[in-house]
């Protein structure tokens, strides 16, 4: 126990396991897929054997968590030196390992794991600046304006000392709720913005580093969680907050496993323009088919730029328990290593990603649109998102011109009744049109005075998704709360697209 450098105690742990456990086993995750995973034809010439090597072979890389505490166990560092190309700190750059007192910043575990790695020509993935969890104790106690600076000079401080040395940082770590809304932690408390103060700090602090998101439980496309982070990467690049990548942790546990959608998320996420990486996998039991499917799922997509396994045998997990690792506690290679291995190496030299392209859910393909179904005109109603079950609302049944429209907890006011013309118009409090700022992604959808322009006309499709005669882009709300705003954005057919007029 002693020399683990973490400040949580095991049964913090195990607690921490057991949740992920029971989420994961309540969350609408539970397919075993691999069979709906295309699979690439192998190239016979190009068998590597390591996993980083065959890894590399179309561009990724394989890595591993690594803890300091294990670098004298000669098994150990001889598997993760040989099998390896790049490399995380399981718990040595964490906030409470490398600030242990504020403004007194400690590297030394740190970058023992750093200099083990690059000795050997491996890269290293920073993880975590920002977190909930394994906070020093002077951090948790803080809260407000003292707390967002120590957030600030944190990520400064430890950013200063890796500056230019890392490939990725976790920038932000596990900040939603299951059901996709954020997480309730001190951090959170200090406001809903200090996710994008944390990342614009980040690339000030060093520009050369990709700067990731990562978070557990995203893998399902259908699940709240995936929704709300994905949301949240879709608004930071339309805002140009700085973001680079998004890492899904992948810890499937026993009560649920790889979801058939993996590569769908996958590639949803990558098509908003961010790398992704599968980051602290470990499944239980060591599943062959599972490792293989996940394996499947990266290198079928381009942007997948590599994988990350949370430890090298069974006995070094945090889940030492349910052996969920490549190698055993012998150090010797398990059935789901030679999946693993199997898989990467059977992927094209360059990644295409063609035999892949996502089935469902792609956030550009268009949904069906049947501007047939336009409800009744001339009768005012309500605009109710599917996903909120709140109404479009005119702030404080504003009049005037450019007032941009919200979700609101519905109340049957005039500044929520909406009428829809025969000229396609959406009009309220008056002569007052719904009319888009623009025609682009991210264009404000406001009210102005009704002048018959396209931007004010509006297709009421079957689907529940309200079109733009204009753009033919959809009305989308970032977000379920009171005051979340209306936008344009490409249809994707997801539950933040669709409304009812009731
Ligand atoms: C875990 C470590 O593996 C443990 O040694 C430590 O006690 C707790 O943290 N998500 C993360 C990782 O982002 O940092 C966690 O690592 C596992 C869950």
């Amino acid at each position: 126990m002693a020399a683990r450098p973490s400040n949580l105690p095991g049964t913090a742990r195990r607690t921490r396991s057991t949740r992920v456990r029971a989420l994961l086993g309540g969350a609408a995750c539970t397919l075993a897929v691999v069979g709906t995973i295309a699979v690439v034809v192998p190239d016979a010439s190009a068998a590597a054997s390591t996993l980083g090597a065959a890894a590399a072979q179309s561009g990724r890389y394989f890595g591993t968590a690594i803890a300091a505490g294990r670098l004298n166990d000669s098994t150990y560092t001889n598997i993760a030196g040989r099998e390896f190309n790049m490399v995380t700190a399981e718990n040595e750059m964490k906030p409470d390992a490398t600030e242990p007192n504020r403004g007194q910043f400690n590297f030394s575990s740190g970058d023992q794991i750093y200099n083990w790695a690059t000795a050997r020509g491996m890269k290293v993935r920073g993880h975590t600046l920002a977190w909930h969890s394994q906070q020093p104790g002077w951090m948790q106690s803080l809260s407000g304006s003292s707390l967002r600076q120590a957030m600030i000079d944190h990520i400064n401080g430890v950013m200063a000392h890796y500056r230019g040395k890392l490939a990725y940082w976790d920038v932000v770590n596990e900040a939603f709720n299951e059901d996709g809304s954020r997480r309730n932690s001190n951090l959170q408390n200090t406001g809903n913005d200090w996710i994008e103060v944390a990342f614009r700090t980040a690339r000030n602090a060093d520009p050369s580093v990709k700067l990731c998101y990562n978070d557990y439980n995203i893998e399902n496309w259908s699940y709240g969680k995936t929704q709300g982070v994905y949301n949240m990467i879709r608004d930071f690049k339309s805002r140009g907050v700085p973001i680079d990548c998004v890492g899904l942790q992948t810890h499937f546990t026993g009560g649920s496993s790889l979801p058939s959608s993996f590569q769908t998320t996958l590639s949803n996420f990558a098509a908003l323009g961010v790398d992704v990486a599968l980051t602290e996998v470990d499944v239980t039991n060591a599943s062959t088919s599972q490792y293989a499917g996940l394996t499947q799922a990266c290198v079928n997509v381009p942007r997948c730029v590599g994988i990350t396994v949370w430890g090298v045998r069974d006995s070094d997990s945090w889940r030492s328990g349910e052996s969920p690792l490549l190698f055993d506690g012998g150090g010797n290679k398990k059935g789901a290593y030679n999946s693993v291995l199997n898989v990467l190496n059977s992927a094209s030299p360059t990644p295409t990603g063609t035999a892949t392209a996502s089935p469902t859910g792609s956030p550009t393909a268009s949904p069906t649109t049947s501007p047939t179904a336009s409800p009744t005109t001339g009768t005012a109603r309500r605009i109710v998102g599917a996903q909120s079950g709140r109404c479009i609302d005119v702030p404080n049944g504003s009049t005037s011109n450019g007032t941009r429209v919200q979700l609101y907890d519905c109340n049957g006011q005039s500044n929520q009744s909406w009428t829809y013309t025969s000229g396609r118009q959406l009009t309220i409090l008056g002569s007052l049109c719904l009319d888009a700022a623009g025609s682009g992604n991210g264009a404000a959808i406001q009210t102005y005075s009704c002048n018959g322009q396209s931007n004010q006309q509006w297709n009421v499709n079957s689907n529940g998704s309200i079109t733009s005669v204009q753009s033919g882009r959809c009305l989308d709300v970032w977000s379920t709360s009171n005051g979340a705003q209306v936008q344009l954005w490409d249809c994707s057919g997801q539950a933040n697209q669709r409304f009812s007029l009731s």
